[in-house]
């Protein structure tokens, strides 16, 4: 017999049965999978013949999977090459949408994939690009400024050593172009302990594929675009990976789910409506059950909140996220 044996490690879908005793009430109309990876979300929602599909992912390498997936579901199931801060050019209001769900970071088929450079144990040219991007972490690390650097590790990887490392980064670039095990060896020179619980690298490989891939600004206009295509009493579901994404999403979720001005004698105003209700205030995490089948899934949180009103006004969010975007808009100086 000829076997073929797939040189692929399969990728868990995170928090599945929360996010389907979530969602399945809903069921019987369209959800969007804004980051389809391998389709298990997918998958499962179109195990309902009453339910379609509207998926999008920004790596073409899911290409395949979605093929596959058209061939089995047929109309059911539309796949869109997009980044998902596009949901509003993608879906209209008018589709029966029924949730918006968000299961952000990498796929274990990113991570293995050692030519998108994602992990420290990559070789070579610095890369990390996603898919549809605009520059890679090789032109951030030999373009930008100490300072520029020093943000980017400080504000998305909380790296207690930015400047050093920064200041190492440009003194080693009037040598040689900067690849990934350069940068590993620069790093792990700013640190003065021999042994440290994560790896050294962690935190700034973490602070570039949030800058290469303009993570923070694609989950907030991701948000807010989701939110303007909802119907109300439509659910938008996210599971997040790092603190700086769930920060964004309960900043969102929660604030957005307060009346702010409930004074009697002010007449109500866009403002004031709550926009949420938000049926669980902490985040769902995975069981003991899951982290033994998938140790990887251990930093994911799920949030998910059903829309009660229109609103055009988000001010405040982004407002208060302003400082990160304003780093990430520094690749205009690459
Ligand atoms: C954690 S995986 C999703 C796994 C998926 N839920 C499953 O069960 O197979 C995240 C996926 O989202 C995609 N992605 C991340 N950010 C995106 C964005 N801004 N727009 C579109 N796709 C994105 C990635 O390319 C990746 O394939």
């Amino acid at each position: 017999m000829n076997a073929t044996i797939k040189l692929e490690k399969k990728h868990f879908p995170v928090l599945l049965d929360e996010l389907v005793s979530i969602i399945s009430p809903l069921y019987g109309g369209t959800f969007i999978d804004c980051t389809f990876g391998q389709g298990g979300y997918s998958k499962e929602i179109l195990r309902h013949q009453e339910n379609r599909v509207i998926a999008i992912d920004r790596d073409k390498k899911v290409l395949s999977e979605a093929e596959e997936l058209k061939k089995k579901f047929g109309r059911r199931f539309r796949f869109f090459h997009s980044t998902f801060k596009e949901i509003n050019k993608i879906s209209k209001k008018d589709q029966n949408i029924k949730a918006i769900i968000f299961d952000l970071g990498y796929s274990t088929n990113q991570i293995l994939d050692l030519s998108k450079g994602i992990s420290f144990k990559s070789k070579g040219k610095l890369n990390m690009k996603m898919g549809i991007n605009e520059f890679s972490a090789h032109d951030a690390i030999n373009n930008l400024s100490e300072d520029s650097l020093s943000k980017i590790f400080k504000y998305f990887g909380e790296e207690k050593n930015a400047r050093l490392i920064a200041k190492k980064i440009i003194l080693e670039r009037k040598k040689k172009t900067i690849n990934t095990e350069n940068l590993v060896r620069v790093i792990e020179s700013c640190y003065k302990k021999k042994y440290t619980k994560k790896h050294k690298a962690t935190k700034v490989f973490q602070s570039l594929r949030i800058f290469v891939n303009q993570e923070i600004s694609q989950l907030i206009h991701g948000l807010v675009n989701s939110f303007k295509i909802l119907p109300v009493g439509g659910l938008i579901a996210v599971v997040t990976f790092h603190s700086l994404e769930d920060k964004i999403v309960k900043f969102f979720f929660k604030n957005y789910s307060e009346v702010s001005n409930n004074s009697r004698y002010l007449p109500i105003n866009e403002n004031s409506l709550k926009l949420f209700n938000l049926p669980q205030k902490k985040p769902i995490i995975p069981s003991h059950h899951e982290l033994k089948k998938n140790l990887s899934s251990r930093s994911a949180k799920l949030r998910y909140a059903i829309k009660l009103n229109n609103s055009n006004n988000f001010k405040l969010l982004y407002e208060k996220f302003n400082y990160l975007i304003n780093i990430e808009n520094l690749y205009l100086d690459i």
